[in-house]
């Protein structure tokens, strides 16, 4: 099975090319776009042990000339200091304009690879080859790019959209399977805020916590039916300054819980999760959504293996000060995208405090 999904953006168009070895396919499908020869792979050293030499393999038999560079694994590194080593590589190999960064990795190596490109030279080349299910279906599409602030995740950073993006499903056999879980958080979201048919397909399928549980056939309708509603999204509001808000879906309660447990308890993925229980019930206590919609939403999560309850011992307070400190936060009012419906949402900023304290403490 193959598919190519176009993102239709007037200035930057591209495609995500969804395949089973198409990690072989790299330096073919980059020739197509009449790139500078030069490229700088960035990953880590755990996924450049896997694919590192079958990426570089690909490109230089395409003419490319292949530099590697590899940064520490971990959210820890996301930082300016990792950007600063990636543009010192970029010195070094007089790296030009017609040049390309490739990110062979995670949500993490694709977001610092992806701000390096979108600086350096102000603004050469990217190239998304994500490998974690979590960067496939959301960080490796849509050009958010950027590092944290010692006081904040994603403070630093640009838009700027990927060339394009090369999505091969085989390397998600040696994605470690809570870094699985936490991607299909992401997923239930695509099913919960733009395509209906999605969720009932993931609703279908027995087991959604481990890959090898799940029909192959069915990890490619979740590559491309996510990749899909990303494009459709992305296309229509590429800046965020409308539809796109709402892809954070579950992000708000979500970022706060990520936050007040210091980034430690849950990966992103699992915050998610229980963000999307909590905007759930809110959308329910406030009269929008159905009862039974939230209960199939929240069954899904479940199966994929995520939390629905928040810890016992997590104070509620803390949870609705971090709120306030939230990026999606407008003159003081808290902004929450809810369902009305499977596959239809809305974005809200009047929610009242003690619906959200009631529903969190439901769910401790
Ligand atoms: P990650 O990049 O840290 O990857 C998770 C772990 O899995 C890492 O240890 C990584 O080395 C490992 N890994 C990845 N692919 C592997 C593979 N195929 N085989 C073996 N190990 C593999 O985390 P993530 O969940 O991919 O991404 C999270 C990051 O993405 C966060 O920094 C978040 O802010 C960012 N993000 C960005 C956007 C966006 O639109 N730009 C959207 C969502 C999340
Ligand atoms: N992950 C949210 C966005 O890309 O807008």
């Amino acid at each position: 099975m193959s598919s190519v999904i176009k993102v239709n953006l007037p200035e930057n168009a591209y495609e995500i090319a969804i395949a089973p070895a198409s990690l072989d396919q790299l330096g073919e499908k980059m020739s197509s776009l009449q790139l500078g020869k030069k490229v700088l792979l960035v990953s880590n050293p755990m996924i450049f042990k896997h694919y590192g030499t079958r990426a570089i393999a690909s490109l230089e038999n395409a003419g490319f000339e292949v530099t590697s560079y590899n940064l520490p694994a971990g959210e820890h590194y996301k930082t300016l200091n990792s950007i600063q080593k990636i543009y010192n590589i970029a010195l070094e190999n007089r790296l030009e304009r017609s040049s390309t960064m490739v990110a062979l990795g995670g949500g993490v190596i694709g977001d610092m690879t992806g701000f390096a490109a979108a600086t350096w030279l102000r603004g050469i080349n990217v190239v998304q080859v994500p490998t974690s299910l979590l960067a496939m279906v959301d960080s490796s599409v849509g050009g958010k790019t950027g590092v944290n602030h010692p006081h904040g995740k994603n403070l630093i950073g640009a838009f700027h959209q990927p060339r394009l993006v090369i999505i091969d499903p085989e390397v998600l056999k040696t994605l470690p399977a809570r870094e699985f879980r936490a991607g299909m958080a992401e997923v239930i979201k695509y099913g919960i805020i733009w395509d209906a048919e999605l969720f009932s397909q993931l609703a279908a399928s027995k087991h959604l916590d481990q890959l090898r549980y799940v029909k192959t056939d069915l990890i490619n309708y979740i590559l491309t039916h996510s990749c899909q509603a990303k494009a459709d999204v992305v296309s229509q509001d590429e800046k965020e300054s409308g539809l796109r808000a709402i892809l954070n879906y579950g992000h708000t309660i979500g970022h706060a819980v990520e936050s007040v447990t210091n980034y430690r308890l849950f990966k992103h993925g699992e915050a998610v999760g229980i963000g999307m229980v909590a905007a759930g019930e809110i959308a329910v206590e406030l009269g929008l959504w159905a009862k039974e919609d939230a209960e199939s939403q929240n069954a899904l999560i479940q199966k994929a293996g995520l939390p629905i309850k928040l810890p016992t011992d997590l104070d509620i307070e803390t949870i609705i000060d971090a709120l306030q400190l939230d990026k999606k936060v407008k003159a003081g009012k808290v902004r929450f995208v809810l369902p009305t419906q499977i596959g239809v949402v809305k974005v809200t900023d009047e929610v009242p405090t003690d619906i959200i304290i009631k529903v969190l403490q439901q769910m401790q």
